[in-house]
């Protein structure tokens, strides 16, 4: 097979969780640039206009949308449920929704007196359970497809490293405790999937650095100089990455951690 074949998703299903968000719809776009029959899922109420308007320009096969509460259990189940009744295989799962540092909850991005711990636990519902629940419900899907299904899991920055409190000094911006808890646990269950789901699915996982959204030029400024690529992020920036490891260009890569971050992470 030639490496342009193997990158190609040839009509197999990608089933993308939160995908109506920055990066969700740049990979829903990368993904149907790629051939891909994509399930894009979000919030009930989510606008799906600016997907569309990202899908338009690929000529694509048209996206199937399903809306499901990801923090909630039932609406989740009725979700694997739908795709286990599907005889066609999934090519890929891309574990991307979350509850990200701006989501407007209580007790969340502000700092460690006054973290809730409900919030606490409804961000490890969002941002770990559902995607142990979608790996476990969804791997049979995955395991038929023909060259073998592969799950790429969004990790981030705060997974794997501590926040450095002195970017936030004068911002009204905060890094909650339990995105990086959460984020650290995707990491390791992309691990444990791994050896587990091995060797009809591969499992592994991308994490972002900050991605550039409006935050106050302070941050930016100070960001940038801690980067050694010099800049903070774009959505685009991610996609590459997810592709490759949800291709078969990655076909003897799993149980890998990716960060791009710019070179963030690595001094
Ligand atoms: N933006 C960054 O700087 C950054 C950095 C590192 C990692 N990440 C990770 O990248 C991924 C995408 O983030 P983003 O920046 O595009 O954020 P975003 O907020 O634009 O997108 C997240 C999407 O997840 C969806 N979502 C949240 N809760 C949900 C639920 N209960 N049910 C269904 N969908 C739900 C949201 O509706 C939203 O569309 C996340 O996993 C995030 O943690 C982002």
């Amino acid at each position: 097979m030639s490496w342009i074949d193997a990158l190609r998703f040839d009509g197999g299903r990608v089933l993308i969780t939160g995908a109506a968000g920055g990066i969700g719809r740049c990979l829903a776009r990368g993904f149907a640039e790629l051939d891909a029959q994509l399930l894009l899922i979000d919030r009930p109420g989510s606008d799906w206009a600016p997907v569309h308007a990202a899908l338009v320009t690929t000529g694509g096969r048209a996206p199937q949308i399903i809306e499901c509460d990801l923090e909630d259990q039932a609406a989740r189940q009725r979700l694997i449920d739908a795709q286990f009744a599907e005889p066609a295989p999934l090519s890929a799962l891309v574990n991307n929704a979350a509850f990200v540092g701006t989501s407007g909850l209580r007790g969340w991005a502000v700092p460690l007196g006054q973290q809730s711990v409900d919030t606490f636990r409804r961000a490890l519902e969002v941002n770990l359970t559902a995607v142990f629940h979608l790996c476990q419900g969804l791997a049979p899907a995955l395991a038929r497809a023909p060259e073998g299904g592969a799950i790429v899991n969004i990790g981030s920055i705060y997974g794997a490293l501590g926040p450095d409190w002195s970017l936030y000094e004068g911002t009204t911006m905060s890094n909650p405790a339990a995105y990086g808890a959460s984020k650290g646990g995707v990491i390791q269950l992309t691990r444990w999937l791994a050896t587990t789901l091995a060797p009809a699915v591969r499992v592994n996982a991308v994490s972002p650095g900050g991605i550039l959204r409006g935050q106050p030029e302070s941050f930016v400024r100070r960001y940038e100089r801690r980067t050694p690529l010099g800049r903070m992020g774009t959505e685009d920036d991610i996609v590459g990455a997810v592709l490759h490891l949800a291709s078969g260009w990655a076909r003897y890569t799993t149980g890998q951690h990716l960060l791009v971050d710019g070179g963030w992470s690595a001094w």
